[in-house]
């Protein structure tokens, strides 16, 4: 009778092997609503299990990433209005009328992105205003290995170009222009006027498609992160 014990002995081993080597590494997000207003925080990412929340002022929400997760993106929504049920929308940031985010959200939105455990073992970060900007926002790592600490929190909205005002926000140049000068799709492009308008008040933000040199940032990978709106 001895290999009825060991079998299951052995899964068990297998799976709480398992269980140390994924979960040791995810990293931790705390998303924190500072704003004086409700926010709706929203993540994502292709292929991974979306989230979304309310957030009062004060109050945050942790998830985890795990290692490996490329194109994420965590953003806050305003406006909203959501049945029991979790269907409605928002204002802005609204990711096809779900409280729970399985897509990007629409611009303007404020974008928080990262790729974990990358090239080199890095976590590479990122804070967006290529899709315009809906709330003042700051990416930071809470670990010490990692001081880095992106933010903007300039006053853009009531700043906002004209052409580039929608209610709740200031939309990005390419969602608006749609031409190739903001949207770079040949990958040769460089800042423009409206492009610097973001950057001047948020000289860490990514502002423009080949803005990459002053916009993208690395941590260790298990480096665990903040992310505050309204800082
Ligand atoms: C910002 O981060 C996202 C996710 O890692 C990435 O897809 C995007 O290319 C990054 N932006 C830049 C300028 O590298």
């Amino acid at each position: 009778m001895v290999y009825h014990k060991t079998i299951p002995t052995v899964f068990l081993f297998v799976f709480v092997t398992l269980y140390f080597v994924i979960s040791s590494d995810a990293a931790t997000f705390t998303v924190r609503n500072n704003c004086p207003y409700v926010v709706w925080a929203a993540a994502n990412a292709p292929g991974k299990p979306g989230g979304g929340r309310r957030l009062g002022q004060g109050e945050t929400w942790n998830f985890n990433s795990d290692p490996g997760t490329t194109q994420a993106r965590v953003w806050g929504r305003t406006n909203c209005n959501f049945d029991g049920a979790g269907n409605g929308g928002c204002q802005t940031g609204d990711c096809n009328g779900k409280l729970v985010c399985q897509s990007y959200g629409r611009s303007p939105n404020t974008l928080a992105e990262y790729s974990l455990k990358q090239y080199a073992d890095q976590d590479f970060i990122n804070l967006s205003v290529i899709d315009g900007f809906n709330i003042p926002m700051e990416f930071s790592s809470a670990s010490g290995q990692c001081t880095r600490k992106i933010r903007c929190a300039g006053d853009i909205i009531a700043q906002c170009p004209s052409q580039l005002r929608m209610d709740g926000g200031c939309n990005g140049p390419c969602p608006v222009l749609k031409t190739e000068e903001h949207c770079c799709n040949s990958g040769k492009c460089g800042p423009t006027p409206l492009s610097m308008f973001f950057k001047q008040r948020c000289p860490d933000v990514y502002s423009y498609p080949k803005d990459d040199p002053t916009s993208v940032f690395t941590c260790p990978s298990g480096t665990n992160y903040n992310v505050i709106f309204c800082p």
